[in-house]
């Protein structure tokens, strides 16, 4: 199938689990492909392992104004256009109460999460094409409270209301914006929950988070990339505003 033929995406977190499998689906469905990333060593790999001449690259810190604007001129430089926007770059902070939560990890948290967000909204959604789709990657800790999580949960409840004014501000360009809200899918960021959580033996936070979800197991970044796919596509081009739950029953 070629859901994206002849459209550009933009993919932050391009080397990260989600990213990669959202970059080698939508190659497969036809479209070009840019990948953005802190971690260069990691966006390389990305190229050679999906070894794609419609895959390219830019190194950039999200939470930086001049990266964002810098990896938007690239994008536009080569391709001319953005049509596809995953707004997905995102870390998760450490597990700790409010009460003893380092300002400091606080602080990232948001930088990458909330206004890594919300430069790529300012300095993206302006240059893309009508008829354009934006996806954040919110969680379900956007939509529920999760103990010891409280930077990561406000972080992902924020970008909530970025992507409803960002819906509101754009539809004159029939742009959609919406919410992608994961459970806990299988990827290098719950390696690193479950360590946090649980250091002397992983595998029982592992345990415990496959239990709270009533599937019984984590979701694959594919099952994340299918449903950006559908946002992606013409598919979807009566849906803005919204949050798509992708959480095996998780909130149910
Ligand atoms: P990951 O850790 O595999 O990938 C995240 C990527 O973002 C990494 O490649 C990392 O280098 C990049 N990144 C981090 N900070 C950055 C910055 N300042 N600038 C540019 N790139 C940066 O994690 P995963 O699972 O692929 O996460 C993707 C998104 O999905 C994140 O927003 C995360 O919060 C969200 N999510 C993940 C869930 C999970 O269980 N893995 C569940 C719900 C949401």
């Amino acid at each position: 199938m070629n859901r994206l033929e002849n459209k550009v995406a933009l993919i932050t977190g391009g080397a990260g689990g989600i990213g990669q499998a959202t970059a080698e689906l939508f190659l497969a469905e036809g479209a070009k492909v840019v990948i953005v990333d802190m971690n260069k060593e990691a966006l390389e790999k990305v190229i050679d392992q999906l070894d794609h001449p419609n895959l390219s690259y830019c190194v950039a810190d999200v939470s930086k104004t001049e990266d964002t604007q810098n990896y938007v001129k690239r994008t536009l430089d080569v391709h001319g256009k953005i049509d596809v926007f995953f707004n997905n770059a995102g870390i998760e902070g450490i597990s700790r109460p409010i009460s003893e939560y380092p300002e400091t990890v606080f602080d990232k948290v948001i930088a990458v999460n909330l206004k890594g967000v919300w430069l790529g909204c300012q300095y993206v959604i302006p240059k893309m094409s009508e008829g354009g789709s934006v996806m954040i990657t919110s969680s379900v800790a956007g939509l529920k409270g999760f103990s010891g999580l409280g930077a990561y949960v406000a972080s992902k409840h924020g970008v909530i209301g970025i992507m409803r004014v960002a819906a509101l501000e754009f539809a004159d360009k029939k742009i959609r914006v919406n919410t992608i809200h994961p459970g806990p899918v299988n990827t290098d960021m719950m390696r690193r929950i479950e360590k946090d959580i649980s250091p002397e033996n992983p595998s029982e936070a592992l345990e415990s988070f496959e239990s709270s979800v009533l599937f019984g197991r984590y979701a694959e970044p594919r099952e994340i990339a299918d449903t950006a796919l559908f946002l992606a596509s013409d598919e979807s081009k009566y849906c803005t505003g919204c949050t798509y739950v992708v959480d095996g029953g998780m909130l149910i």
